[in-house]
């Protein structure tokens, strides 16, 4: 624990080196760096950094690594699982000064941003540029590149483009002790030695905190279509899924299910959402969003609509629903996304974003509400996501408590997940809320390998301190 006389030296140092408006003592940290989106309650940490460049973050690092005082980086704020909440013995170093577009290479077809750089700020720098970044997730308003980056955010296009760590080519990271590692490669191919970059993804700011990136960029898509179709079992959601994979092809960019318990919230309680399927009130098993991306407006549109039509005719889907208009898909994605409503209707909710063989949800979705029922009567579930990259968001509630039941809902989650060979976190991470169930997906040796890498890199343990291991 740090003492009071070397923190009020650390921050001499630190107000010295970072110049004016950068440092923030206890008190004066404003309300935003005091928490993140995961639900618990907010903190005091020691001080807030802000500093302007990669020279800030390294002089910021070196200080408090010889202070020995711990750093959560901070970016948009938005992650789910604690991981960039700072304790009250804790300094938060905010990257919001770190933004915008450093360069677009047309012709490496990269994109090089610092990292606070809100994700919508970078996508839409990329449209300009008659390119597209397909890292694609709800908070895209406001989180940050470099967020998404040391969380390998997931999101909505997982199924063509991969995790966020597929789309990065070159990283700037600066190690706990103030090193810079400038590595802003723009190649596909650099086998030269290890390939550090993938050591500062997805570890969530516990071995480097990452201040530049360059991202791969794709052509901007010719056609767009979207639709959304009712299935009457589950069998039938997996041969969509099969089905559009053969027909679409590389076009298949998005296969989002939302099982009835969902639907029902989002079409009847979230507010501004329109039911695609409004006038049919039959009660089917669940809902496809599918989205396909081609290059040739002409032909790709009746391609879609004719494969689904065929599925239609045969039988195997009861109702489907094909967006006739931007506004049309934007509606059917709004059913989608109404999920960032649940927290106005079911306040302090628990949120999970499991893994899971995509055959097997069905059946886990089903033994895990009767094992809710049994161990915690009365308690809501709802099941969503992302079916097509083996992810699935379940999110619970139990009116008319102080406390929801966090400890018995896990049990039955993660039990259920163990059993299944699942994973913890599909695409959230795991921060501090889920690092006790780190074991139930990865193994003593994975686990032990994870802690020879952080004493390595973070010998002193001050990058993000008991987050993840
Ligand atoms: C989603 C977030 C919760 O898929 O991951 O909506
Ligand atoms: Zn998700």
């Amino acid at each position: 624990m740090p003492t009071p006389l070397n923190i009020s030296q650390a921050l001499e140092e630190l107000t010295a080196a970072l110049g004016p408006n950068a440092v923030f003592a206890e008190a004066d940290v404003p309300l935003r760096n005091r928490n993140d989106y995961s639900g618990l309650l907010p903190t005091q940490p020691l001080a807030m950094l802000r500093p302007a460049d990669t020279k800030g973050v390294s002089d910021a690092l070196r200080i408090c690594h010889a202070h020995g005082l711990s750093v959560v980086p901070q970016g948009g704020l938005t992650g789910l699982v604690g991981g960039a909440r700072a304790e009250a013995h804790e300094i938060a170093l905010s990257l919001e000064r770190l933004v915008g577009i450093e360069e677009i290479d047309s012709d490496a077809a990269t994109l090089t941003a610092w990292a606070g750089t809100p994700l919508e700020t970078v996508q839409q720098a990329a449209l300009d540029a008659g390119y597209f970044c397909p890292l694609d997730l709800g908070a895209r308003g406001s989180c940050a590149i470099g967020g998404n980056l040391s969380t390998n955010a997931g999101g909505n296009r997982v199924i063509r483009y991969g995790m966020a760590r597929e789309m990065v080519l070159g990283l700037e990271v600066v190690l706990a002790d103030g090193t810079v590692i400038t590595s802003l490669n723009k190649m596909i191919k650099n086998n030269a030695g290890f390939d550090l970059k993938h050591l500062f993804i997805g570890s969530e700011g516990t071995l480097g905190i990452i201040t530049r990136v360059v991202l791969k960029l794709f052509p901007k898509p010719g056609s767009t279509m979207v639709a959304m179709c009712a299935a009457p079992d589950y069998a039938t959601v997996l041969k969509l899924l099969s089905s559009a994979r053969a027909s679409l092809g590389p076009l298949l960019s998005a296969f989002e299910v939302m099982w009835p318990d969902y639907w029902q919230f989002a079409t009847t309680q979230a507010p501004g959402v329109r039911n695609p399927f409004a006038g049919d009130d039959t009660a089917y098993a669940a809902y496809v969003l599918i989205e396909a991306q081609g290059t040739d407006p002409e032909a790709d549109a009746p391609r879609f609509e004719q494969w689904l039509g065929g599925l239609l005719e045969d039988g195997t889907l009861p109702n489907a629903a094909v967006a006739q208009s931007l506004s049309g898909e934007k509606a059917f994605w709004g059913v989608r996304d109404a999920c960032g409503e649940l927290h106005q209707f079911w306040p302090r909710h628990l949120a999970f974003d499991i893994g899971l063989p995509v055959t097997r949800m069905d059946e886990y979705a089903r033994r895990f509400k009767q094992q809710l029922g049994d161990l915690v009567p009365g308690c809501k579930s709802v099941f969503y996501g992302h079916i097509g990259d083996s992810n699935v968001h379940i999110v619970t509630h139990l009116d008319g408590v102080a406390e929801q039941p966090k400890d018995a809902v896990e049990q039955i989650v993660y039990g259920l997940v163990r059993e299944y060979g699942g994973t913890v976190s599909a695409e959230h991470g795991i921060g501090t809320i889920k690092r006790r169930w780190l074991g139930h997906a990865r193994s003593p040796e994975q686990i032990a390998l994870m802690q020879t890498l952080k004493a390595a890199l973070d010998p002193k343990n001050i990058l993000n301190p008991g987050k993840v291991i």
